[in-house]
């Protein structure tokens, strides 16, 4: 019998074949992050109008769930205001993707924090005050594995 596999098929699906990969020359806002345990680092680009994030795109040196994070976090942005963007969640991506096991689930978490990171940025190019609270260390409290 096939060994099962912890993650779910969308988490799978996103890992194999992630979405919105690559970077954006202009962008308004860049976000980086990186675990210091693991050594993962995740990169996103945001380009905003409006205060739309028209487009996101990502890059990541990590494991398969902090890949299928991202690319599930640019799907659920794309199109949105900032405003919306800033009500996602780490658990939020994660229950988009049909769940994660308990050990991985502070990979989820540097997608949050990078897509408020390059928000951070776009408003730090745009010579405005950041209008969100930073949430904090991703891995407070988490072992990862
Ligand atoms: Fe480092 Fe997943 S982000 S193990």
């Amino acid at each position: 019998m096939a060994e099962q596999l912890p993650y779910s098929e969308k988490v799978m699906d996103h890992f194999t074949n992630p979405r919105n990969v690559g970077e954006i020359p202009d962008a308004s806002g860049i976000g980086t992050v990186g675990n210091p345990v693991c050594g993962d680092v995740m990169k996103m680009y945001l380009k905003i109008e409006n205060e739309i994030i028209v487009d996101v795109k990502f890059k990541t040196f990590g494991c398969g769930a902090a890949v299928a994070t991202s690319s599930m976090v640019t799907e659920m942005v794309k199109g949105k205001s900032i405003a919306e963007a800033l009500t996602i969640t780490n658990n939020a991506v994660a229950e988009a993707l049909g769940g994660l096991p308990p050990v991985k689930m502070h990979c989820s978490v540097l997608a949050e924090e990078a897509l408020r990171s390059a928000l951070k940025d776009y408003y730090k190019k745009q010579g405005k005050p950041v209008p969100f609270e930073d949430k904090g260390h991703a891995h407070e409290g988490e072992t990862c594995l």
